[in-house]
């Protein structure tokens, strides 16, 4: 593919990401979409699970909260995008879905009361999440990051749940909302892997801080209670530094094909550094 001044806006880079967004769409219409009335087995909640699996559903329930700022943030970098702001649109109705159904499991199981809902989701409305980068490659670069490691943290909660004696209906809460996440992360790296046919080096340079600074979004710096719930998350062995090493760096610099001395970066010859 030929380069272009401006590796996001060329007609034909946009006329294959509309192509990728459309692919996505109907799988998700065709395969994905499921319904939390109908498709949960409400009856199944098990309110004898462990207080510490329900504080971790607590914490990622207050990190889908964060919507309106993911959403109302990263679309203004999409506006001159179809292929992407469709996308965007899409998934602020997908990650939407996410804190419904967690709340609902919240309630339904007895582990948390309305009173205590309402006071959380007032605390998260109070503090506002701002976008860690503001260029659109970097925001990719970052949403792939995240929507990875957001799906090994719901796929190894579900692992624990099964652990601790099984809760049927958040089972198949974490099955619904770990598929959507894949989904995510899967849409991200073929939007990524399309720009690295144009500016390979560009697109290095943005993966870059997103693998080698990365961080949950919220917990680490808008919730209350940040260090207990990364404890808790630590404790349950449901995402930690090794599981983000092996699963979330390397996996994605294998997908992507990128080396190490890639990831290192260009080196700066000491006469051009001036030292
Ligand atoms: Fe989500
Ligand atoms: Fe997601």
């Amino acid at each position: 593919m030929k380069a272009c001044n401006d590796a996001l806006m060329c007609p034909e880079i946009e006329g294959a990401l509309w192509r990728i967004y459309r692919d996505f769409f109907d799988a998700a219409e065709r395969k994905r979409r499921w319904r939390i009335r109908e498709d949960v087995p409400w009856n199944e909640c098990n309110p004898n699970l462990d207080p510490a699996i329900a504080d971790v559903v607590e914490s990622f329930t207050a990190v889908e909260l964060y919507l309106p700022d993911y959403v109302s943030k990263v679309l203004p970098l999409a506006r001159n995008s179809m292929g992407r702001s469709w996308f965007y649109a899409n998934w602020g109705y997908e990650e939407s879905k996410h804190s419904l159904v967690l709340t609902d499991w919240l309630l339904k199981s007895g582990h948390r009361t309305e009173e205590y809902m309402h006071d959380l989701e007032r605390k998260v409305f109070e503090r506002e999440w701002n976008l860690p980068l503001g260029d659109s490659l970097g925001m990719l670069m970052y949403a792939m990051v995240q929507e990875l490691a957001t799906f090994l943290n719901y796929r190894n909660l579900k692992q624990r749940v099964i652990a601790k004696g099984g809760d049927p209906a958040l089972e198949q809460i974490l099955t619904f909302v770990s598929v959507d996440e894949k989904a995510h992360y899967g849409i991200f790296k073929e939007f990524i892997e399309l720009f690295m046919q144009v500016d390979r080096d560009l697109v290095l340079a943005a993966l870059r801080p997103s693998l080698n600074q990365f961080q949950m979004p919220a917990i680490h710096d808008l919730l209350d209670d940040n260090k207990r719930r990364i404890t808790q998350i630590r404790d349950l062995e449901v995402f930690n530094e090794e599981i983000f090493m092996r699963d979330v760096y390397y996996y994605i610099t294998n997908a992507l094909g990128v080396t190490k001395a890639e990831m290192k970066g260009p080196r700066v010859k000491k006469s051009l550094a001036g030292v």
